[in-house]
């Protein structure tokens, strides 16, 4: 199938290339939204390593994602700087409000949250990012107009 097919692609750009896996898995990630289940063992024996160290690579990477992203990703600053002004309130404040976790996708799939550590914006945080576009001074009331507003 054409996933198999792309994934064979992605695993011969990176024949003979030393530590492979992270490329690998950002590609994969990149062509598929998140990576598969089903890739692991793929991976792991192309490299000839466990299943287990693909895995753990996986998991350990924030910016790995294990299961499809929402139809909008919402990234919220918990670095110090955006700490020191209440993002992590904030943050409580908006897992409890959609009843997910980190990393969690709202029951309907608008959205996806995720934790990010710094987004450059440190002199007015707290911080955020839907989409991919920043958002500073971000307080509950206007995070509640932005998950409003992309049906969360
Ligand atoms: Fe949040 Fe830098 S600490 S943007």
């Amino acid at each position: 199938d054409t996933e198999r097919a792309q994934l064979e692609e992605i695993l011969a750009q990176h024949t003979g290339v030393e530590g492979p896996l992270l490329p690998i898995l950002h590609d994969v990630q990149a062509a598929f939204g998140h990576i598969p289940q089903s890739v692991v063992p793929v991976i792991a024996a192309h490299l000839n390593i466990g299943r287990a160290e693909v895995h753990g690579v996986v998991s350990f990477y924030h910016d790995f994602r294990e299961a499809p992203a929402g139809r909008h990703v919402v990234r919220i600053c918990r670095a110090e700087a955006c700490q020191a002004m209440g993002a992590n309130g904030l943050a409580d404040a908006v897992l409890a409000r959609l009843g997910v976790e980190w990393h969690g996708t709202t029951a309907n799939g608008a959205v996806t949250i995720e934790p990010v550590y710094c987004l450059g914006l440190c002199a007015c945080g707290p911080a955020a990012m839907v989409d991919g576009k920043v958002l500073g001074r971000v307080d509950e009331a206007r995070m509640a107009a932005v998950l409003a507003e992309v049906g969360a």
